[in-house]
């Protein structure tokens, strides 16, 4: 292996503060030089306070002066946008044309499914109304950063949470205002968050087919949706315009998910479709996707929700979501 290669796998080990991932993942490592023993390290400085930023020097020195054929260590910072750095592959964004139907429990349960699969994942709440993520995910500090770029909270599993509710607290904004300043402030922040490399990105949406959703599958380059609705009257109607908006948009369907579907009886053994007969099957042929999976009404889902955590459930659900979604963007054309 050659030095530069064997200082890159060192450098790998140094991780950002308060993210807990490598500089390397965090895309913060830019350049690696050795000029006659000499290790020159190129680091953005991209949302490091100060204090962050010695601290990892210290660490890239006490990693690197080890090695064999290093004689001495130069750390050199330089500033690039967020967006410069961020290797994001898919994004993948979780919809409905109503509230309150399961969008941010379908979004946490999904990043959770991928990140079950070995992938690295990110969770972008966009809903300004509550911090629903960060609840399910017991991850409550504000994010981290600066001027320069904004440090995702991460979860227990390793999962990288940013919440517009969180940020808009701690900068003390109202959120009372017109939905174009409000996806603008959505699309400015998603840009400025250094997620480093992610393989998914998930985007929690808030309801409705109206401005702010509209804005953010325009303006981030959005790889497919996953539209979410639960078993009632006019279902098809409101599924119909989450579909139509993301045909309209150019983005695929990946596939459609019905939530509180039935309720499982154990005692009897028996559902009990508690909205009336589910139509899924029907919604999911009229939208040409499939249906990923239907999720029951589950009380220990809802008590682990709201207790802040979601990723200490398991079951087969979390399966069906997550190959469901993997093998519809094996099938990208
Ligand atoms: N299948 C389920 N079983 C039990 N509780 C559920 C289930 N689905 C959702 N809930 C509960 O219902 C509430 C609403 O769910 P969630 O926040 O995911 O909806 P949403 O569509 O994101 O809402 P909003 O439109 O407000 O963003 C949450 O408290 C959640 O824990
Ligand atoms: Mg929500």
């Amino acid at each position: 292996m050659g030095i530069e290669e064997r200082i890159m796998r060192s450098l790998d080990g140094v991780v950002v503060p308060g993210v807990g991932r490598g500089i390397g993942a965090m895309g913060l490592v830019r350049g690696v030089e050795v000029d006659g023993g000499r290790a020159k390290v190129l680091l953005a400085s991209t949302g490091l306070i100060p204090g962050a930023r010695n601290w990892i020097a210290d660490r890239v020195r006490e990693a690197l002066e080890p090695l064999e054929g290093v004689e001495g260590v130069e750390v050199e910072y330089r500033a690039f946008k967020a967006k410069e750095l961020n290797r994001v592959g898919c994004i993948i964004a979780v919809m409905s044309g109503k509230g309150g139907v399961g969008k941010s429990l379908v979004s946490g349960l999904l990043a959770i499914a991928l990140r079950r699969r070995g992938h690295e994942v990110g969770i972008l709440d966009a809903d300004i109304t509550g911090p629903s993520i960060p609840r399910m995910f017991g991850a409550y500090l504000p994010p981290g950063g600066d001027e320069g770029g904004i440090l995702p909270v991460v979860s227990g599993s390793g999962i990288e949470i940013i919440s517009i509710n969180l940020m808009l607290e701690a900068e003390d904004v109202a959120v009372m205002w017109r939905g174009p300043l409000i996806a603008n402030t959505i699309k400015q922040f998603g840009e400025d968050v250094l997620w480093g490399n992610l393989d998914y990105l998930i985007v929690d949406l808030p309801p409705g087919t109206a401005d702010v959703p509209l804005t953010l599958m325009q303006s981030f380059p959005v790889t497919g949706a996953v539209v979410v609705f639960t078993p009632q009257s006019l279902v098809e109607m409101i599924v119909r315009k989450s579909v139509n908006m993301v045909a309209e948009m150019g983005k695929r369907l990946l596939g459609v998910v019905e939530n509180m579907s039935y309720l499982y009886v154990p005692e009897i053994d028996k559902k009990i479709e508690i909205f009336g007969p589910s139509r899924a099957e029907e919604i999911a042929r009229e939208a040409g996707a499939p249906l990923l999976v239907r999720i029951p009404i589950d009380p220990k889902l809802a008590a682990l929700c709201d207790g802040g955590r979601i990723e200490e459930y398991d079951g087969e659900l979390l399966d069906l979501l997550g190959d469901g979604v993997l093998r519809e963007l094996s099938f990208e054309v």
